[in-house]
Order: structure tokens, then sequence, then C-alpha cells
């Protein structure tokens, strides 16, 4: 039976054989959530890049179709979005109420960028024959371009990677675009290439305001090793985009875990989601997976929060399982030597409620298998950081693979922990995704049991809720 495989998750989108990587063309249009993503249609490594295409009506069933956009004369179809034309403003329906548009790279001789539309909710693609509309600059890596309708200056703009920067593009109708601005050569990292950037207009918590967000992915010297996504916050005119951050200052990652990159959100929805691809190009082509090479992350709410003046991201995991079993616990007291144990699902989720007042400076949580293999999640207040270890299980394929992975807690009490565990994943939400960790795992066993324990002060827990989820596949 399909999807039954050793390691294959059961609560996140994966394809049924063959290569993936970056989410692409995500949009809303006429009740389903497009998924397009990076797709080598023959082989399990990244070569002859078409675009796969998946769609849902929830954000967490996925059904998985045919291939949109395959390769031509002028290139591989490399990463890129899609936008509703409802007011035909291309010109290139023969409805007045528009279509789809996607906008992608073709990566041939050199990088370009085009574009294609589709009249049958996205299943067929007809590209624009006067491709490619932005012709490439002679910069190498120019690619991912990330297209939304900014209300105010009443154009399309582009977000575009550009190597060591971003650059700003706007267009009247998709096709004739020109170029705005640049940001981001004098802010680190550059020690890989920017890639799959994202321009986003966010609601602050507790506040009536919103405030925009700038996302790149970077391809090496995330916070942990590898790819990773950081954002800034700031201000966008139309033209340019205005950084609250200093270059010295600290970068904002939007998930300090290893297995989470190129992450970008869906057009025309009223609130914001996003999506990732959930692997490490250190190690993507190796990972000990098959017929299938990798999985997209879960879909994830997004808003701002505000910490001390400054703002940060909150993601919010989408789980729409109306089978899930839970079974909760009250009031538990955990001292040191006496850790608890509690039986889990390997595809579920755990929910622990701190009692603040009493949350210790060292606790954690392990996950282990039926094999004795232990995956843990270690606190440390003092330090103001949480570490994943990810030592054991099948580790031997990449160097870069083992890790102990640590993250922020921006200075505050842990609150609330949510543990999503995917037999071959293991997704951290600390204070209702405050601060993200998103880590592949390859136990040879089964998880099964989580054990709480704390290292010198007296633990108490208000509530711990363990779910059984159903496999989405079903
Ligand atoms: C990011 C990326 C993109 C590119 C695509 C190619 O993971 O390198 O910059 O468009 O993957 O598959």
């Amino acid at each position: 039976m399909l999807y039954q495989e050793k390691h294959r998750p059961q609560l996140h989108f994966t394809p049924k054989e063959n290569w993936i990587n970056d989410p692409n063309g995500l949009v809303y249009y006429e009740g389903e959530y497009h998924l397009f993503y990076q797709r080598n249609p023959h082989a399990s490594d990244h070569a002859d890049m078409h675009w796969g295409h998946a769609t849902s009506t929830d954000l967490y069933h996925w059904e998985e179709h045919g291939i949109a956009l395959a390769p031509d004369e002028l290139g591989t179809i490399f990463s890129g979005s899609a936008v509703v034309d409802k007011d035909n403003t291309s010109g290139l329906f023969e409805n007045v109420s528009g279509g789809l548009v996607a906008i992608f790279t073709h990566d041939g001789k050199s990088q370009q960028q085009s574009i294609a539309y589709s009249e049958d909710k996205g299943r067929t693609w007809i590209k624009y024959e006067g491709n490619p509309v932005i012709p490439n600059t002679k910069i190498k890596d120019f690619r991912d371009p990330k297209v939304s309708w900014h209300e105010d200056s009443k154009q399309w703009i582009m977000v575009l990677a550009c190597g060591d920067h971003i650059q700003f593009y706007g267009s009247p109708n998709l096709i004739d675009w020109t170029y705005l601005s640049s940001f981001g050569k004098e802010y680190p990292s550059h020690i890989g290439v920017w890639e799959c950037p994202d321009l986003l207009y966010l609601p602050v918590e507790n506040s009536s305001k919103k405030e925009w967000v700038l996302i790149v992915s970077i391809n090496a010297d995330g916070p942990n090793g590898g790819s990773a996504v950081y954002y800034f916050t700031g201000s966008f005119d139309g033209k340019e985009f205005h950084p609250n951050e200093k270059p010295e200052d600290a970068l904002k990652w939007a998930d300090t875990g290893k297995d989470f990159y190129a992450a970008v959100s869906w057009d025309n929805t009223e609130d914001t989601y996003w999506i990732g691809w959930m692997n490490n190009w250190q190690y993507a082509g190796v990972v000990p997976v098959s017929p299938w090479r990798s999985a997209m992350s879960l879909v994830r709410k997004m808003s701002l929060n505000k910490i001390g003046g400054d703002l940060f991201l909150k993601q919010e995991p989408i789980i729409t399982d109306n089978n899930k079993e839970e079974k909760s616990y009250q009031n538990i007291d955990i001292q040191n030597d006496t850790a608890k144990s509690y039986e889990i699902s390997d595809t579920g989720q755990v929910d622990l409620q701190i009692s603040k007042a009493s949350a210790s400076m060292e606790w954690g949580v392990k996950f282990v298998t039926d094999q004795d293999e232990v995956f843990s999640l270690e606190v440390n207040k003092a330090e103001d950081t949480y570490t994943f270890y990810r030592t054991e299980g099948l580790i031997d394929f990449s160097e870069d693979f083992p890790e102990k992975i640590k993250g922020s807690l921006h200075g505050l009490d842990i609150q609330e922990l949510k543990v999503i565990i995917d037999r071959s994943s293991v997704e951290v939400f600390l204070n209702n995704g405050l601060s993200v960790s998103t880590n592949l795992i390859y136990p040879e066993g089964t998880v099964g049991q989580m054990e709480i324990f704390t290292v010198d002060e007296a633990l108490q827990i208000e509530n711990i809720t363990c779910t059984s989820l159903d496999s989405i596949w079903k």
C-alpha cells in the first residue's frame, strides 16, 4: 500500500515517489489551496526541475496531481509564485474574471523570469509566448520571483533573490516589469546565496496594526548550520523596503531547526499561511528515504508579536483531524530524579502547559523509541536556550546531520510547548509558536514514549495532552 514505507510521514505532504524541494506557486483559488513545488518526476535527486502540483481544501489533507510546468528551450523550471489575476490585468484570459498566473524562473544559459497562465484551476498551464518577462541582467543567481498585489500603489510587486540582495520590481499587468529598488547587500549573511524571498503584511497581535516583513532563505550559514530562513520587519512604500533592524543586530530566524527552508506564503487568503521544505541543502540529496525524497513542513498561520518593543514572527501549525484521540493529565509535579513517562504516538502531538511560577531552570522532554533510541528537547532558562538532540537513529549518511540544535527562548518563560512528531520529523513550537524548531529524525524503532524530566528545581505542569493523529493519506 502507498505511503506505508518506513519513515514515510503520515501528517505531512510527500510525493508518491521521487524528488521534491521548495514550495512554489502557493495560491488560494475557488475553494482550493494550491501547492506547487520543485519536482524531478524521474528520480530522487535534484535535477531536471519541473513544477509538481497538489491541492487541499483545508491546508492539511493533500491530493497530488500531475506535472504543472515542464522544462522548455529557455531552461528548467525553478521556484516562483502564483497569483489570481482576477481583473485580467495581464489580458491573457478570454474571460474578464481572469484566472491564475504563475511567475517563475527559467534556469537555462542564465536565470530569467517567465510567466504562464491557467484557465482550469491550475491543472494545465500555457506559457506566455513573450517569455522571459524579465531577461537576465548578468547576475548569476537571479531567481525565485514572489509576486503579490500592492493595493496602495495599485501594482503587482515582485521580490526577487539576486545572490547577495533582494530586488523589487513593479508591474501593472504581470508582463511589463520596472525595477524599483534593491535591499540587503550590507546585511548578513553572505556565506550562502539568498533565495526564495517573500514580502508579507502581517497583523501585530494585541493591536490593530499590521507591519511589513521581508522573508529571505539563505543557502548556508543558518543558526545550526546549512540552509535556514530569516526575516526583517519594517515598512514598504510601494518602491522600497525600510527595515527596522540594523545590519549589526542579531538575525531573526523564522525557525532555528535544521529542516525548514524556502518557506513562502499563500496568495489570496485573508489570514497569512506559509509552508517550508522540510530539509537542508547540506544533506537533502542523501536523506535515507525511498521511493520519495522529502516532505513539506506543516502549514503555519503567521502573525507578529511584540516582545520588549521588538517584533517577532509567531507561527501556529494547522492540523485538521476529526478522528484524533486525546489523553490529558492535570497538575503534574516532576522532581529531579523522578522523570514521568507517558505513552505517545509516532504520528501525534503533545501539548504541555507549564505553571509559570515554578518553571525550572533546566528541564526537558525525551522521545523514546521501542529500540531505546532517545531524541530529547532540553530547556536551559539560564542560557535562554532550548536544544534538540538528534544524535541517535540513522545519522551516518551525512556528517552534517547529527546535531545538538539550539534555539532561543527570547527571554521568555516557557508557558506552552507543542511538539508534533511524524515518524521522521519533530516540529517544536514554544509559547504558541514564538520560537520554532523543525528537525528530521530517522529512528530505527518507533517512537512510543515521552519522558519529562527536570535537573534541579521541581517542574509543575498544569496540563499535558497527548494526541494521536490519523494519517492524512487514508
Ligand atoms: C532553493 C532553490 C531556489 C531555486 C530552487 C531550485 O532551495 O535553490 O533558489 O529556485 O531551489 O530547485
